[in-house]
């Protein structure tokens, strides 16, 4: 099921495009000559990534600054689209980010937010467009879930199970708007050098990642944008964290957590 064709008046509103992962499906799309919304809160960050996008690829791009956390901010947002006057016909749910430590010792506003953010945005913004998609029998919906979805992580472990609720919504919406003519695609990347690491407070993160598991964010997003114009349900992108994440799906449960307990850095 291909990509829905770029029109003026529809656009591709991609969340968390003012750093990282975002800004490469961002920049992806916008090669494929769609019109862009960039969401996120550094609206400065968003602004330049527009300009530059749209003087490159020709493309309309907008910005809507938006904390993505505070459900009035959010719940505003599509009507901020609807007096630009388009229509979102790709959504990207990309703005996330992880904690690092033991539950308990990361502040609890951290964890509950970031529930926020990774879950219930991810519907909530998927409410108000896809339906829409649906009812036009065009569209596609990409969310940014990660391999930490596959199996539950001793000292990530809110993170894990945000990301394991993001894979399992998308793959459930999957198989529900197929039939209606629109694609739904998790994208479950491993480690990718952005400044998630940083904003998790543990910069050390990837630091023992071996050279072979790093995909480049370009290459990530090349592969989860073909991925969505492929009608794909799952896009892990690198050969090193496909066998990662199939050790993850189907190792028991009882031999995996000791051993992640044990050899995960944290
Ligand atoms: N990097 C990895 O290793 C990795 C691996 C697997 C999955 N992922 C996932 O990939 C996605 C992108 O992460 P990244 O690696 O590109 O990290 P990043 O460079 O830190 O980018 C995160 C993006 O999310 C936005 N964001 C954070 N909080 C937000 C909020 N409350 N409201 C609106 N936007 C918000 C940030 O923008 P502002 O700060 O400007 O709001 C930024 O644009 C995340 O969902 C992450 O979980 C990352």
């Amino acid at each position: 099921m291909p990509l829905p064709e770029p029109r003026p008046d529809h656009t591709a509103l991609v969340t968390g495009a003012s750093s990282g992962i975002g800004v490469d499906l961002a920049r992806d799309l916008a090669g494929r000559g769609h019109n862009l919304v960039l969401v996120a809160r550094r609206e400065d960050r968003l602004t330049a990534i527009a300009a530059e996008l749209a003087a490159q690829h020709g493309v309309r791009a907008d910005v809507l600054a938006c904390d993505l956390a505070d459900p009035a901010a959010r719940d505003a947002l599509p009507a901020r689209v609807a007096d630009l006057g388009l229509t979102v016909s790709i959504l990207v749910n990309n703005a996330g980010f992880g904690t690092v430590g033991e539950f308990g010792t990361v502040p609890m506003d951290r964890e509950t937010g970031m529930v926020r953010l990774n879950c219930e945005a991810v519907v909530a913004l998927t409410g108000a467009w896809a339906p829409k998609m649906r009812e036009r029998r065009s569209g596609a919906v990409l969310v940014v879930a990660s391999s930490a979805g596959f199996q539950p992580i001793p000292g990530q472990a809110t993170y894990a199970a945000s990301k394991a609720f993001a894979l399992a919504f998308s793959e459930g919406l999957h198989a529900e708007l197929r039939p209606h003519g629109v694609s739904v695609t998790a994208l479950c990347p491993g480690p990718v050098q952005t400044e998630f690491a940083e904003v998790a407070g543990a910069e050390e993160l990837f630091a023992n990642a071996p050279g072979f598991s790093m995909v480049s964010p370009e290459e990530v997003a090349r592969q989860a944008i073909a991925g969505l114009d492929a009608g794909k349900r799952v896009v892990v992108p690198g050969a090193a964290i496909k066998v990662a994440t199939l050790g993850g799906r189907y190792t028991p449960r009882a031999l995996l957590l000791p051993l992640m307990r044990r050899f995960y850095p944290v």
